[in-house]
C-alpha cells in the first residue's frame, strides 16, 4: 500500500468510498470540491493505493485558525473501504497526516466523530487521541 496526495483523477474513488462513509455525493460535485481543496495550502488529501493502482482509502485533514486557540489540524474525513479494514491502512493515513500537520507547525490534531462510531474511538484511542469533549452539532439551510 502506497500512502500519495490526491489528485484530481482520484474523485471518483473518493465518492465511492464517501458513499460508505455516509456522505453520498455526484462524482462531478467531488471533483470540483477537490479541485478547490487542492488550491488551499493548509488542506491536504492523502489516499491508500493497492499496487494494482485501486484507492481504498483516503484522508482529509484541514489547518484551522482559531481566536479561541493556537492553529491546530482537524481531521475533515477519513474512510478505509470496508474490504481493507483491519490491515493498518488508516493508521498509515492517520500517520501521513500527524506529519504533515507537525511539518506546518501544528501542535494539535482534532477529529469530531459521530457518536454512533464506537468502534472507531476505539482506532482513534489506540492511536493516541484522547476524548475531550461531547458536542450537539446544529445546523440550519441559508
Ligand atoms: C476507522 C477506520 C478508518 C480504521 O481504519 P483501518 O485501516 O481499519 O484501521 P487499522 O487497521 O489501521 O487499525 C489501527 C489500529 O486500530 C485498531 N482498530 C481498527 N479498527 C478497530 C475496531 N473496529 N475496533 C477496535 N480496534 C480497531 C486496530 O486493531 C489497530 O490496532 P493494533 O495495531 O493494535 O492492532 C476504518 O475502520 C473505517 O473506515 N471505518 C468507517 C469510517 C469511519 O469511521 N471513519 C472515521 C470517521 S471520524
Amino acid at each position: 500500500v502506497t500512502i500519495r496526495a490526491v489528485s484530481a483523477a482520484d474523485s471518483g474513488r473518493i465518492a465511492a468510498l464517501a458513499h460508505q462513509l455516509g456522505y453520498p455525493s455526484p462524482v462531478e460535485a467531488v471533483r470540483a470540491r477537490l479541485a478547490r481543496i487542492l488550491e488551499d495550502d493548509n488542506r491536504i488529501v492523502y489516499v491508500a493505493e493497492l499496487a494494482d493502482g485501486h484507492t481504498v482509502g483516503w484522508i482529509d485533514v484541514a489547518i484551522h485558525q482559531l481566536l479561541i486557540v493556537e492553529q491546530r489540524a482537524e481531521i475533515e474525513g477519513l474512510i478505509i473501504d470496508e474490504k481493507h479494514r483491519g490491515h493498518g491502512i488508516g493508521q498509515r493515513l492517520i500517520d501521513q497526516a500527524e506529519t504533515w500537520a507537525k511539518e506546518k507547525g501544528c501542535k494539535t490534531i482534532y477529529v469530531r466523530s459521530n457518536i454512533i462510531r464506537g468502534d472507531t474511538h476505539v482506532f482513534y484511542k489506540n492511536l493516541g487521541y484522547r476524548n475531550v469533549k461531547t458536542q450537539l452539532a446544529f445546523q440550519k439551510p441559508l
